[in-house]
């Protein structure tokens, strides 16, 4: 398959990160069928997308007629096997767990077409794992965005231990289409790249805190204005998800050792189910509409 064949593209999870990758489809020209597991889930999804694109064209990012047209490309699927039907790539953003993707990989591979391309859009777990589930690993890859994915300009392209090269440059060049640097990561290692960065620097923020050696302004007003980066570590688990981040980094401490232990801080927010801006509270409360204010 060449970028020119690719027409339908298939979101598989409507949350934080498929409908912001649905929404960049979208924006690309592509028509999009958004699928979740239920009519609330991608309901949510679908009106994330028109807010966005609606803040875009406000900020004059895009035009108001840019946005019209994108929302009019995505469709909302509950059914996964109507979803795929006509889909030409598969980009896969269901919860961060292997069994749960391992269900979906099954379930999906009966219902696709035989050619349809397979992206993971895992932050960490193993692309080869998952090919395996399929009767397609060459035609298997990571397709790894970043949150928000409208705003961010990376995309890790991971192959598996089987994904053929025609993938890789197919994957390559639809991250491009959609106006993305995308960059090649041959090897499938937990965290990829990107994640073997920034997770621990969420974990160590957490660490330091759960020490009492410093406090949460303290440390996100240091990683923001010192360190330099667009966001304070906690503002940034907040935006990406704790759940997302421990979830990551149970995988990296199983498979890479210690030093990825995951901060009980983290866990405790995982369990009371503060998980950060989609759940309208995390280490900073987004309930009265301000969000994250770093002093
Ligand atoms: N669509 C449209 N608008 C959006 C938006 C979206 N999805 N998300 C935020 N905005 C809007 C906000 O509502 C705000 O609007 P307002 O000004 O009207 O209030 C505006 O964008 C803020 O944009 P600005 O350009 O003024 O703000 P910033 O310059 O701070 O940029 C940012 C925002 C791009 C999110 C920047 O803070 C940033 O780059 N943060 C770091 C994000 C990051 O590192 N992400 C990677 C996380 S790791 C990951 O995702 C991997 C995973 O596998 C774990």
């Amino acid at each position: 398959m060449e970028l020119d064949d690719i027409n339908t593209i298939t979101v598989l999870g409507a949350g934080n990160m498929g409908h912001g990758i649905a929404e960049v489809a979208a924006l690309a020209g592509y028509e999009v069928h958004l699928r979740d597991i239920n009519e609330e889930f991608v309901e949510n999804g679908y009106d994330q997308i028109e807010w966005s694109l609606d803040k875009l064209a406000e900020k004059e990012q895009i035009t108001e007629a840019d946005a019209e047209d994108a929302l009019g490309r995505v469709e909302t699927y509950v059914d996964l096997a109507e979803s795929v039907a006509d889909a030409d790539v598969v980009i896969e953003a269901v919860p961060e767990r292997m069994d749960i993707k391992k269900d979906v990989y099954t379930e999906l591979e009966a219902a696709a077409p035989e050619e349809t391309v397979f992206a993971t859009n895992t932050s960490s777990l193993s692309v080869t794992e998952l090919a395996e589930v399929t009767e397609r690993p060459e035609r298997f890859c990571g397709m790894h965005f970043f949150n928000p994915p409208v705003r961010m300009q990376l995309v890790e392209v991971i192959s598996g231990a089987d994904t053929s090269a025609e993938t890789m440059d197919l994957i390559t060049d639809l991250a491009e289409s959609m106006d993305k640097t995308p960059v090649r990561v041959m090897k499938d290692s937990p965290g990829f790249v990107a994640n073997r960065i920034l997770v621990p620097l969420m974990n160590e923020a957490a660490w330091i805190v759960e020490s009492g050696d410093a406090t949460v302004s303290e440390v996100d007003s240091t990683t923001k204005y010192g360190i330099g980066l667009p966001m304070g570590s906690f503002e940034l688990a907040d935006q990406v998800g704790i759940d997302v981040g421990y979830h990551v980094l149970e995988y990296m401490h199983e498979v890479l050792g210690d030093a990825y232990e995951p901060c009980p801080l983290l866990e405790e927010k995982v369990e009371a189910e503060n998980l950060g801006k989609k759940t309208g509270k995390g280490f900073y409360d987004y309930e009265d509409g301000e969000g994250a204010q770093v002093p």
